[in-house]
């Protein structure tokens, strides 16, 4: 069943009812300014930082749910209605939800009346605007009453939800005319403040909720809009709003606009006040200036679709496969910059008070988004090398606003130091900009000690090397990828987070992921030694590597597909020998894509592994058999119900490492059909089973042994996002990024006739046509650059800016 259908000419999602599985939401803003926004125009606000600089509140595991938003209420005689249907729920004549990139346009129509809000944050500008257009479709004249509605968040998210004794006795506002400022802890350290304003007289406002709602209504009925009339009311303490009410009367035809800013200012703190506790509003009113006229909000409107434009040029693919080419040249690339932006922080399953932005979660990230702004993917890496420590090692994650890493959720996951290796290379290979290896970074935010980010890669492959354990493998630590398997952790209470409790070490549990990991990204930096004229680290990093070869072929290797790690007992963990848990999918990826087995069979050999035991229709699952009891000496893993999370759900996001791997092979039919399983514009038509958003991925499906086989979790802020970007787009399409220049190496389905692809690369903006009449799965025959044939598959360096590039395979 389907809830909605794609528009690929204005790259939307069409949803057609309110009430979808789930809320299907979309993201406002790409820099600093952040929406969440729901179908039904739910969601909230911040800025930079979802835990520290919350604007709106949101109530999480609410019911019912997605209750609070932006919520526009029309009184239309006695009939009272939202354009999103939340939260009156009003039954709608009609309704849509268009999502498409960076904003969101949601139009109800009732008794003759059509109201559409667009929701969207301009490109360079810190708010969200909405524009609420009423139109009188009916014979008769209207008289109607708007009603606007935002709840305040104090700031800092966790606090507003915890800290209710002192929390009820400090908010404050100001109203000035049309506008709301929310002022909430400006008297004392903040410099900072939120407004909400409207671009038309107003009849009335509201900014004390108990005025608004009543004690004992809801967001769905709320008593002034019940009544028609505000209370004037201004909020001292208890739960700041801003709410306005404006009049419009609209003959038959007629329509009127309304534009609504919802911004974050601050002032410095010399110039805070222009009295007495009262705002220095100059800011309120550079920024209000600029959005007061339809025009302006046209052109905010156009500037942002020309910023996605151009951004989606960068690469965009045609294929025979509508539903490839929609994914592959939109919406994929779209989560990537989400996920690119929020990390972990904020979604519809993250609280934004939890995860700040994860070290590894972010070098992977990268890896989709790094073709669409190099720039801020190169700050970013150096943010996250600034949070190293000396030995190598690293904390877990740390805070947008303040950059600095934290413990919050434990440190010691011994995969983190590699990923920086993976995300630094794959920014070089895009960009051919080596003066990044240049770019002094501190350890563990202190400045004093900063060297140069190659001294960090330096030490992130040799903190894997010299951490090691009895097979001689990379000591796992509290978790490598998989943060659910606690090897060290030998958890017996409630409660205890597997991820810092117990010790972050021990001197036994080892990971043969992160032996894949070293010899993938170990490569990786000795390419980057080489090409920097270091050759005799590069040689010296490259027969390591060899060493860390034979140990996963030798103790990583279980006969018929990879170990997955040794316990604290120095017993195998995905094993033939294991009762529960026998092979898992991590390692089969991992040491395949690095290259290890390919040439004696153990890959192919692992694969097929995969495929026999995995394998299931909605995607490939994490391992099997499930565990059916908890494992004090495995952790996490085993604390979810068979078929969920970590414990054989299919995780989305090693679905892509198998694919990469399969073209490794050179099995083009069966990497497509594994990118296919899990790929959500194929999952479009069984939305009722499958649940979440079909323009994004999600963390998990539901594995086999679940009950809810095939049911999407976690969408959104998902590696799977960069994952599956790069395996479609490198390893599928096979258009690579290497230090050398652009590499075609596609390994399709041998049914594909072929494909064209523009790619811009380093200022040249390739057209690339894979010709397929031989119906192979890999390899390339010929290829030609502007007419002339060219030896191997390696783009030469080009004169001008554009190149014609024809590919022929074998
Ligand atoms: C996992 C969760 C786990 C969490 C702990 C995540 O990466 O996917 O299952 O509960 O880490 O913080
Ligand atoms: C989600 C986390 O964000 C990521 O870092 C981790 O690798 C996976 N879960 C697997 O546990």
């Amino acid at each position: 069943m389907q809830f909605g259908h794609f528009d690929d000419v204005r790259k939307e999602y069409v949803i057609t009812t309110p009430k979808t599985p789930l809320p299907w939401i979309n993201y406002l803003g790409s820099e600093d300014f952040f929406g969440l926004i729901s179908n039904t125009a739910g969601g909230y606000a911040f800025y930079k930082d979802a835990k520290l600089l919350r604007i709106t509140r949101y109530r999480y595991n609410n019911t019912p749910l997605d209750n609070g938003g932006r919520y526009y209420y029309i009184k239309d005689g006695e009939t009272i209605w939202n354009p999103g249907w939340q939260p009156t729920q009003t039954e709608l004549d009609e309704y849509t939800c268009r999502h498409g990139l960076g904003y969101t346009v949601i139009t109800g129509k009732k008794n003759g009346l059509k109201a559409q809000m667009e929701a969207f944050v301009p490109v360079h500008d810190a708010c969200e605007i909405h524009r609420i257009t009423l139109t009188n479709e009916s014979e008769a004249e209207k008289d109607v009453d708007l009603f606007s509605f935002i709840e305040f968040c104090l700031w800092n998210a966790q606090d507003d939800q915890t800290n209710f004794q002192r929390n009820f006795s400090t908010g404050e506002v100001e109203v000035i005319g049309s506008t709301i400022y929310h002022k909430t802890e400006y008297r004392e350290r903040r410099n900072h403040f939120a407004v909400y304003s409207v671009n038309k007289e107003i009849e009335g406002f509201d900014t004390s909720r108990d005025a608004f709602i009543g004690q004992y209504n809801g967001f769905h009925d709320p008593e002034a809009v019940l009544e028609g009339k505000s209370r004037n009311s201004v909020a001292h303490g208890w739960a700041p709003i801003g709410s306005h009410h404006l009049k419009a009367q609209l003959a038959p035809g007629a329509s009127e606009s309304f534009v609504f800013v919802l911004g974050y200012c601050e002032n410095p703190r010399d110039q805070k006040f222009v009295a007495p506790n009262v705002i220095n509003k100059k800011p309120a009113d550079e920024l209000l200036a600029k959005y007061q006229t339809d025009a302006q909000v046209d052109a905010a409107l156009d500037a942002l679709h020309t910023y996605w434009e151009n951004l989606l040029s960068t690469y965009s693919v045609k294929t025979a496969d509508e539903k490839l080419n929609r994914l592959v040249n939109v919406w994929n690339q779209y989560q990537c910059m989400v996920t690119f932006n929020m990390s972990r922080s904020a979604s519809y399953y993250e609280s934004g008070m939890g995860r700040g932005m994860g070290f590894r979660d972010s070098c992977q990230d990268l890896l989709g988004f790094v073709h669409l702004i190099p720039e801020r993917a190169r700050e970013r890496i150096i943010d996250i090398a600034n949070t190293q420590f000396e030995d190598g090692s690293t904390y877990h994650q740390y805070q947008p606003l303040t950059k600095k890493g934290n413990a919050d959720i434990g440190g010691g996951f011994n995969d983190d130091p590699l990923w920086l290796i993976a995300g630094t290379s794959a920014y070089i290979r895009e960009t051919g900009d080596f003066s990044i290896l240049d770019e002094p970074c501190a350890f563990d935010s202190d400045f004093s000690k900063a060297v140069p980010l190659m001294e960090h890669l330096r030490r992130s492959f040799g903190f894997t090397t010299k951490t090691r354990g009895p097979h001689n493998l990379p000591l796992i630590g509290r978790a490598d990828w998989n943060d659910c398997l606690n090897l060290n952790c030998f958890s017996e209470e409630p409660g205890e987070s597997f991820q810092t409790f117990g010790p972050s070490e021990g001197p036994v549990a080892e990971s043969v992921f992160i032996a894949g990991m070293y010899v993938k990204y170990g490569n990786e930096y000795a390419d980057l030694c080489e090409a920097t004229g270091l050759t005799e680290e590069a040689a010296d990093v490259r027969a390591k590597v060899a060493e860390m070869v034979d140990v996963i072929e030798d103790a990583g290797w279980d006969g018929e597909w990879f170990v997955r790690a040794y316990d604290a007992f120095s017993n195998p963990v995905g094993s033939k020998v294991c009762e529960e848990g026998q092979i898992f999918i991590e390692p089969q990826g991992m040491c395949v894509m690095a290259g290890v087995g390919l040439e004696n069979g153990k890959a192919a050999q692992a694969l097929k592994s995969v495929e026999e035991r995995l394998d299931s229709k909605f995607g490939i699952v994490l391992l099997q058999p499930a565990y059916t009891k908890y494992h004090v000496e495995l952790g996490e893993i085993s604390s979810y119900p068979p078929g969920y999370k970590e414990n054989a759900g299919i995780f989305c996001h090693n679905n892509p490492w198998i694919v990469c791997a399969e073209t490794q092979l050179g099995h083009g039919d069966r990497a497509f059909e594994v990118f296919r399983k899990t790929c959500p514009v194929y999952l479009e038509e069984i939305s009722e089973v499958h649940r979440t958003e079909p323009y994004v991925y999600c963390q998990m499906v539901a594995g086999k042994d679940a009950p809810t086989f095939g049911e999407g979790k976690n969408s959104w802020l998902t590696g799977t996002a960069a994952w599956t970007f790069t395996a479609i787009s490198q390893y599928i399409l096979g258009i690579q990024p290497t230090l050398s220049g652009l590499k075609v190496d596609p390994c399709i389905p041998a049914s594909m006739d072929g494909f064209t692809l523009n790619r811009k690369y380093r200022g040249v903006e390739y057209k690339i046509t894979v010709d397929n009449s031989a119906h192979a799965q890999k390899g390339v025959a010929e290829m030609y650059v502007n007419g002339n044939k060219i030896e191997g598959n390696v783009i030469p360096p080009v004169e001008g800016t554009t190149a014609e590039v024809k590919v022929i395979m074998e």
